[in-house]
């Protein structure tokens, strides 16, 4: 029997998970799990990096598990881990991978030089380390697809490289991954700084309230509603970004004719999109709730989760330390 597609991916457990997050990410893996051999991971070893609250930090994972099981992720067709479960695999592959990589490779990407910005105090090696462990979380299960959102293409641009060079230097066949992409691939922030990010306003997540999603739309900035062009970025272009992925593209079509002829009147705009947020994130909120209320019932997936992880993760292991020499009684051919 042909052997299924090997998928993971993994969400941080810094925040709550933000439709950002749902949409880039998590509407991957609810695609691909219908299909493929799928690993979803809540990544705490990479929750560490920067400043958090260690008193709360098994409660945060917990919600991100909840969030999973929520927006559907369902245990009967993927596995779901809690990445410290594996601590010693992934971080072992990790050094093996940082082993032949170029330092001058990670210091180059834009999310170090992001993260460095963002914590000028913090810039540990754990942060250096971010986009190695990533790619062992990835290449440990020899994973061909990763769905996450654009803002980790370089991420993964390394693991590859480092997939290649592996296999050059000690002749493993570690995988190369490639991303699985979805249409709310780069989701705006709605404060209108950027993209919707963890460390920043302007969220909304999974499990907000009709009443909580509108005073966050409230806020979002607006422009005066009409001119001869739909501008191609700005506050408009930003709001018809979640009209698009929520109302559809017919809908984002009718806002930017209305923009040219009379105006757009956003506290409508923003009430009908409020709506249509909240629909999709009900049954979410719904399912989420039976798993609130059922813990041992997520204790045990998360066990099955990091059983079946750590079958492969060791076998990954084990070849790769027989081929670097590490181990002469697991020296493979
Ligand atoms: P995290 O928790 O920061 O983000 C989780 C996922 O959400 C995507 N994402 C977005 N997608 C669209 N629009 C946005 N505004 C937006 N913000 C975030 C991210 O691209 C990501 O897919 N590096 C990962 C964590 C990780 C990982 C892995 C992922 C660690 N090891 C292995 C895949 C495979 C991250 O950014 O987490």
């Amino acid at each position: 029997m042909e052997q299924k597609k090997r998928v993971f991916s993994g969400v941080r457990a810094n925040a709550r998970p933000h439709i950002g997050n749902y949409l880039g990410a998590m509407k991957g893996m609810l695609e691909l799990q219908d299909k493929y051999d799928c690993i979803f991971s809540v990544v705490d070893l990479h929750t560490v990096i920067v400043p958090y609250d260690p008193q709360t930090l098994q409660a945060q994972i917990r919600e991100v598990v909840l969030d999973f099981l929520g927006a559907g992720l369902d245990p009967h067709k993927c596995h779901l881990l809690v990445q410290s479960q594996l601590a010693g695999e992934h971080l072992e592959l990790a050094y093996y991978l940082g082993c032949i990589y170029p330092v001058s490779r990670i210091e180059d990407l834009p999310t170090y030089k992001e993260k460095k910005a963002t914590y000028p105090d913090y810039i540990n090696i754990g942060l250096f380390y971010y986009p190695v462990l990533m790619a062992a979380d990835i290449l440990i299960y020899n994973a061909e697809l990763v769905p996450i959102g654009i803002d980790n293409e370089p991420h993964l641009e390394v693991a590859r490289e480092m997939a290649r060079k592996f296999n050059a230097m000690y002749g493993t066949k570690l995988v190369e991954p490639q991303r699985y992409a979805t249409p709310g691939g780069s989701v705006p922030s709605l404060s209108g700084e950027g993209k919707m990010s963890k460390s920043k306003g302007g969220t909304i997540i999974l499990t907000d309230s009709l009443a909580e999603i509108k005073t966050v739309l409230a806020k979002a900035p607006t422009d005066s509603g009409h001119g001869e062009k739909f501008p191609a970025e700005g506050p408009a272009a930003n709001l018809m970004t979640f009209v698009e992925l929520f109302e559809g593209h017919d809908r984002a079509m009718q806002y930017k004719e209305q923009y040219k002829n009379g105006g757009i009147r956003y506290g409508e705009l923003k009430a009908e999109l409020a709506e249509a947020i909240y629909k999709e994130l009900r049954p979410v909120q719904e399912r989420r709730k039976h798993y609130e209320e059922h813990p041992e019932e997520v204790e045990d997936i998360l066990k099955e989760g990091a059983d079946y992880a750590r079958g492969i993760a060791d076998k990954t292991l084990k070849e790769v330390r027989g081929k670097m020499g590490l181990s002469k009684h697991e020296t493979t051919n």
